[in-house]
């Protein structure tokens, strides 16, 4: 008995299986109900009383390191089928979807590209800003009524600390830092608090651009002006320029463009004026030019800044501008 076990002993070491059926072989010849190590299992009757102790735990041993041998030859087998049979090689490869620039950026690329045409470049600053930047530098005096034009989000009172209701921030820190000549555009996100609706957000985005230099003048920036119109919105498109107030500039107009779906006829769009606004401007206010310690007896500049989602909206007849910020994927494909 005891040399059959060693004999079947060096044979379970020597097992080995290329494919299922060499494996299932292997077992129905030595595990199955008439196999070898379960006839000896028979046979353990025969087994005088004294040996059966040793020999029974042989014969365990057998069977369990039989069995193991078995379920290691099967994991091994499984895991070659998985490389071989499972993958197919040939098959081309998933197209990832692509995303598309979201309108907004489209539209800021497409201001900033037009204006560094003629010379301007960009420069960006901080949303988290400092009165003094925002309201204090650009001629909104204290208590003066103008800062309500734009509601705050204050974070902290006493210094303020806030939100830039408006781009021109980054023009007091260019003018501060930078002497004349200066071409600069502010592209950026801004905050004002206002109710969500389909036509008013509590953050947008704006591109402002500021201009100085010795004898800038209300018909440079005109000429800028119209210059962007026709680019923007194509080669038929007027403008003109309504009287207006800004703290900062002086003076002050807002620019309309002839409405680009009626051609200026007049339509719904267009409340059947035949145009449409589109941009604040004016000459820089001199006050602001010395708070920021530039000579307003040598220098002089204009300034204007656009809403780009009031942009984008007269490109795209987008309806809701809420649109803009909820991330859906079918209204961002729209543009290409
Ligand atoms: N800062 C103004 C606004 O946010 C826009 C503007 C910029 C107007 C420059 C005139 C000159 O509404």
């Amino acid at each position: 008995m005891k040399s059959k076990i060693a004999q079947l002993t060096d044979a379970v070491n020597a097992f080995s299986a290329k494919t299922h059926e060499e494996l299932e072989a292997l077992r129905i010849q030595y595990l199955s109900k008439k196999g070898e190590i379960s006839e000896l299992f028979n046979d353990f009757r025969t087994v005088p009383n004294e040996e059966k102790r040793e020999i029974g735990q042989l014969l365990n041993q057998l069977r369990d390191a039989a069995q193991a041998k078995l379920n290691d030859l099967k994991t091994a087998l499984e895991a070659t089928k998985g490389a071989s049979e499972k993958m197919d090689l040939t098959r081309s490869a998933d197209t990832l979807p692509l995303g598309t620039r979201h309108p907004l950026s489209l539209v800021k690329g497409e201001i900033i590209d037009i204006f560094s045409r003629i010379g301007f470049t960009v420069a960006e600053g901080p949303e988290i800003e400092d009165d003094w930047h925002v309201f204090g530098a650009l001629n909104f005096p204290p208590e003066h009524p103008a800062r309500d034009m734009q509601d705050t989000f204050f974070i902290e009172k006493d210094p303020d600390v806030l939100l830039r209701t408006h781009t021109s921030s980054v023009q007091t820190r260019i003018m501060t830092t930078q002497k004349p000549p200066i071409r600069v555009l502010c592209p950026g996100r801004v905050y004002r608090n206002e109710a969500i609706s389909y036509r008013a957000h509590c953050f947008f985005h704006q591109v402002e651009g500021l201009y100085i230099d010795k004898n800038v003048s209300f018909a440079d920036l005109k000429q800028a002006l119209l210059y962007f119109a026709k680019e923007m919105f194509g080669e038929n498109t007027e403008i003109r320029l309504r009287p207006s107030y800004f703290p900062f500039t002086e003076p002050s107009a807002e620019m309309d463009i002839s409405c680009n779906l009626c051609g200026g006829k007049g339509c719904n769009f267009c409340k059947h004026t035949g145009w449409v606004e589109i941009l604040g401007c004016g000459m820089v206010d001199p006050n602001v030019l010395e708070a920021c310690g530039i000579d307003s007896t040598i220098y002089s500049g204009y300034a204007f800044g656009m809403g780009v989602e009031r942009i984008t909206n007269l490109k795209f007849q987008v309806k809701d501008l809420r649109l803009f910020s909820e991330n859906d994927v079918r209204f961002l494909q729209q543009f290409q």
